[in-house]
């Protein structure tokens, strides 16, 4: 592959390929070449993907613009082979907003891979990324590969609970529901960014939307986009509103699928529990009818910690382990520097309370030494351990990144990977003290 200088698209890769950024002119192509590569399974042609690849290129989308995939052609034969995008978007880490570059619709036609097509496509918008000043980097993709690219499995994705229609619970005779549904309109859109940022409280990280991107993914998203769904209100039967759902708009592997449900503040699960999943049911079945589909059961990916699946778990039985959201944070310091505010507020909740000293975190090829000053991080600088002073904790590769976004404790860290270490007691509580498990579960910008 041709090295090129850090100059603005187009370069040249060499073979006749050429690196380039997308206009809307390449949205019919892209969205046959989403469609097709991201099929799953492959033999299919994916229209939800294509619908969502013309959406991104729409120019109506509040957080990507035209020109933010990147695209390889050959030259020869004026055919895009390579493509994959940045979508920027703002979540919160112990509600401290930081920004997020996510990559995505990662894809080489089959005659072009294993050339480093995407290799040099993630350096691109690695740059782009740094540019618009996000400090971390985010995908959901294919197991393995993006380690590749400086990316940790650092944080649960999806993962949840499976039942099946028979598992829905019957009104009983006589018995009248005590909530109803009705989709969300542009009256509710306060309604429905409060209640999901009540529920939002917690989990470690979370994906901050303001109005402009409510309003988007309430009614902004075409139909049958992938990516879109549809909100209800629910309300008493008297129409108080008390929370809000977000299921898909269609059936996919013969389940609708519910990624977000929240209650404001003093309703209970278990009063709205029944009456929701009655009201899924009758939708799944709906969609069936209108798109000649199967409906076999639901899913609802809001993760297993959710107060919902906590309290459902003889009517949604399928327990779904998560997969894991890829990570990468390019500067580690300055991603630490800005959580400072979460780290401090552990810490002074902890036995480690108005704590004074160092805390040396050796990643082996390199390391950082966090100082604190009675219970302040006032210094977050690399450091790197020597034979005289080897540091207080050692992290192999980039596991330190699940410990920080509360994938795993450092206990289990140890227990998978022998080479990570902690120096004593009083290291081990500082680190347990600011970086405890934490569960994330949350539905990005699309
Ligand atoms: C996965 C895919 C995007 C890879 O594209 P590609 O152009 O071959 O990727 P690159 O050549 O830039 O890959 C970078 C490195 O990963 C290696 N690699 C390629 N495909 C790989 C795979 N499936 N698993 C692991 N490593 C892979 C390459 O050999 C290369 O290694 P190197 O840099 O050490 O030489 C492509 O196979 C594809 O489009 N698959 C179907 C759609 C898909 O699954 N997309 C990902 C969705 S998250």
């Amino acid at each position: 592959m041709t090295q090129h200088a850090h100059s603005p698209l187009p370069h040249d890769l060499g073979d006749g390929l050429l690196l380039r950024r997308s206009t809307p002119a390449d949205a019919d192509t892209l969205a046959e070449i989403n469609g097709r590569l991201h099929a799953d399974p492959p033999a299919i042609f994916d229209e939800r993907i294509a619908v969502w690849t013309r959406d991104l290129l729409s120019g109506n989308h509040p957080t990507f613009g035209t020109g933010d995939f990147t695209i390889v052609e050959d030259t020869r034969t004026g055919k895009i082979v390579s493509s994959l995008n940045l979508i920027s978007q703002t979540w919160a880490y112990d509600g401290i907003p930081f920004g997020v570059g996510r990559p995505e619709l990662v894809g080489t036609e089959p005659g072009y891979r294993k050339r480093g097509l995407v290799r040099v496509q993630f350096e691109e918008i690695h740059r782009w990324s740094a540019e618009r000043g996000e400090l971390v980097q985010a995908i959901t993709g294919i197991p393995f590969y993006y380690r590749q690219f400086g990316y940790e499995m650092a944080m649960n994705l999806h993962g949840g609970r499976i039942g099946y229609a028979a598992n829905v619970p019957k009104l009983k005779e006589g018995e009248v529901e005590a909530f109803r549904f009705r989709l969300v309109g542009e009256a509710d859109l306060p309604f429905l960014a409060e209640v999901e940022a009540y529920g939002s409280r917690r989990w470690r990280v979370t994906c901050l939307r303001d109005a402009t991107l409510w309003r988007y993914e309430v009614s902004g998203k075409s139909p049958g986009n992938v990516n879109r769904l549809e909100f209800c209100v629910i309300e008493t039967a008297a129409g108080e509103p008390v929370g809000v759902v977000g299921h898909s708009d269609g059936i996919a592997w013969n389940r609708l699928g519910t990624m977000l449900v929240e209650l404001k503040p003093g309703v209970s699960w278990l009063a709205v529990a029944p009456c929701l999943l009655r009201y899924l049911r009758a939708t799944g079945e709906q969609y069936a009818v209108r798109d000649g589909k199967l409906f076999e059961g639901l899913g609802f990916w809001m993760g297993a910690d959710h107060p919902l699946l906590q309290i459902t778990k003889d009517r949604l039985p399928n327990l779904c382990r998560p997969y894991a959201w890829y990570l990468r944070v390019p500067d580690l310091p300055a991603f630490l520097r800005h959580i400072a505010p979460a780290l401090e507020a552990r810490l002074a909740r902890s036995a480690a309370v108005g704590h004074t000293g160092d805390l040396k975190l050796d990643f082996y090829r390199d390391g950082l030494r966090l100082a604190f000053e009675n219970g302040r991080l006032t210094t977050v600088e690399p450091w790197t351990a020597t034979r005289d002073d080897g540091g207080s904790v050692g992290f192999p590769g980039l596991t330190f990144l699940q410990l920080l976004f509360g994938h795993r404790t450092l206990e289990e860290l140890q227990a998978a990977f022998a080479d990570c270490w902690v120096d004593g007691d009083d290291a081990r509580a500082l680190l347990n003290a600011l970086f405890p498990k934490q569960a994330s579960s949350f539905w990005p910008m699309a």
